[in-house]
């Protein structure tokens, strides 16, 4: 064996070898894109801190990429006993912000308390239930958990699981 052929080979035995690793490599990252990573699940919660919010103010947050409504109902607003979120003695209305005709999401208009959706007109009251228009049902109240002032959205706790029994 000359030195240039030892060369050649000592070559292509490091260029395997740098192959082998960085294809072991490349199968580690696409299985880390295929499997669900364990902070996206804990990213699947969302936590609203309820307690700087005033009688009648609506609060956005977002949960799983969905705008959320958090309206505290002040004493002008109608409760209701089977979609209200009651913490600390206050009802609030905590719903998917989504219109249930084809999605768009709709505003809160106060003076007339009612959320209305603009793209075909239809409307909800206060508490999300569709009242006018083409939406087919309620805007959907997502799985929520009381925590003291907190509500933990992505967590079914015995309020949702309440609630839902009820609906
Ligand atoms: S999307 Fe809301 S009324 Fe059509």
């Amino acid at each position: 064996m000359t030195v240039k052929q030892s060369r050649r080979d000592f070559l292509g035995m490091a260029f395997s070898g740098v192959a082998a690793v960085g294809g072991v490599i490349s199968l580690g990252a696409m299985k880390r894109t295929w499997d669900p990573l364990p902070s996206v699940e804990a990213a699947g919660f969302t936590i609203a801190d309820l307690s700087p919010l005033q009688n009648g103010e609506l609060m956005t947050t977002q949960w799983r990429g969905k705008p959320i409504f958090i309206l505290k109902k002040s004493a002008s607003i109608k409760k209701n006993e089977s979609r209200d979120v009651v913490v600390d003695d206050a009802s609030y209305t905590v719903i998917i912000a989504l219109c249930t005709h084809l999605g768009c999401i709709p505003t809160w208009a106060p003076s007339s308390q009612q959320f209305k959706c603009a793209c075909h007109g239809g409307e909800f009251d206060a508490s999300g239930i569709n009242t006018f228009g083409p939406p087919p049902s309620p805007m959907v109240i997502p799985p929520f958990k009381i925590d003291g002032m907190r509500l933990v959205l992505g967590e079914e706790g015995p309020e949702y699981k309440k609630l839902v029994a009820k609906g």
